[in-house]
C-alpha cells in the first residue's frame, strides 16, 4: 500500500464487475474494505467485510455504517458503485415499477450511503468520495430511460455535495468508467465483443489513480476513467 493510499474503504456492489475489481485491488494493497451486494461475494479476499443485502433497504445501509463504526477510525474512501441497468425500452413502454427500482438503486442509495458514512469520512485526513456515473448521466439517449435519469441524479448529487463540502475536506467526484467488459455492459450491448473493451480491473486501476493522484484533481470535477489509463483510449 502506498503512503497516500486509502487504508479503509467502502465500495458498494463489490460482488461483480468494476466493484469486485476495486475490492480486490484495495485488499491487495492491504486496505480494510467493506462492501455490500445482494449475492455473496465469491472468494472474498482477506481484509474484506462482505455484507449480503439489498442497498435499497435502509437497514442494509445502517448495517454497513454500523460495521464501519464498530471497527473504529475514519473512512478514507467511499465508492458508490452498485447499480442496475433496467429495461432498454422507450419511455412509453417503460414499466413504472422498474423506473422506481432503478432510481432507488442508482440514485437514492448513494444519497443514503453518503448520509450514513459522512461522519466516518470526516474523520479521515484525505477522504475521497466517488459516485460512479455514466455517459448516460450527461446525455440522454433513446431507450436509456430510468438508467439515464438516475445517472443525471448522481451527477447532480455529486455537484451539490462538492459545493456543500467545499475545498480542503472530503474530495468528491462523479466518475464515468466508460464502456467496461462487465455483465451490465453485456446486457446493454448483447452483440458487442467484450474483448474490445477495457476490463473491470483496468478501470479499477484507473479509479485508484484518481484516488491517489498528487496533486489531486479539484473537488467536484467529473473524472473519466479513460483519461487515467495507460493505454490508448478504447471504444467508449
Ligand atoms: N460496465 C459499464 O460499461 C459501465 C459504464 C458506465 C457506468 N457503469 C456503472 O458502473 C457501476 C458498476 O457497473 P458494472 O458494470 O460493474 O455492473 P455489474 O457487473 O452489474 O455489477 C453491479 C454490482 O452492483 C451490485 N448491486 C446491484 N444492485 C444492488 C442492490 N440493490 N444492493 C446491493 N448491491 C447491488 C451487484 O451485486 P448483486 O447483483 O449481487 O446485488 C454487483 O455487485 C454501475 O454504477 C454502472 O452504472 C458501468
Amino acid at each position: 500500500m502506498t503512503e497516500r493510499g486509502p487504508k479503509r474503504a467502502v465500495v458498494t456492489g463489490g460482488g461483480a464487475g468494476i466493484g469486485r475489481a476495486l475490492v480486490e485491488r484495495l485488499a491487495a494493497r492491504g486496505a480494510r474494505v467493506w462492501t455490500v451486494s445482494r449475492h455473496p461475494v465469491p472468494d472474498a479476499p482477506r481484509g474484506v467485510w462482505a455484507l449480503v443485502g439489498d442497498l435499497t433497504d435502509p437497514r442494509t445501509v445502517r448495517a454497513l455504517a454500523d460495521a464501519v463504526e464498530r471497527d473504529g477510525g475514519g473512512l478514507d474512501l467511499l465508492v458508490n458503485n452498485a447499480g442496475v441497468l433496467g429495461p432498454r425500452v422507450t419511455l412509453d413502454r417503460y414499466p413504472p415499477e422498474e423506473w422506481d427500482r432503478v432510481l432507488a438503486v442508482n440514485a437514492t442509495t448513494p444519497f443514503r450511503v453518503i448520509q450514513s458514512l459522512l461522519p466516518a469520512l470526516a474523520r479521515s485526513r484525505r477522504a475521497v468520495l466517488l459516485n460512479v456515473s455514466s455517459g448516460a448521466g450527461v446525455r440522454g439517449r433513446a431507450c436509456w430511460g430510468a438508467y439515464a435519469a438516475s445517472k443525471f441524479a448522481v451527477e447532480g448529487l455529486t455537484q451539490v455535495l462538492a459545493d456543500e463540502l467545499g475545498d480542503g475536506g472530503i474530495r468528491v467526484h462523479a466518475v464515468d468508467p466508460g464502456g467496461t467488459a462487465t455483465a451490465m455492459r453485456a446486457a446493454a450491448y448483447p452483440d458487442e465483443d467484450p474483448g474490445t473493451l477495457p476490463t473491470p480491473d483496468a478501470v479499477a486501476e484507473a479509479i485508484l489513480r484518481m484516488v491517489d493522484a498528487d496533486p489531486p484533481p479539484a473537488t467536484g470535477t467529473r473524472l473519466l476513467a479513460r483519461d487515467w489509463m495507460d493505454a490508448a483510449p478504447l471504444p467508449h
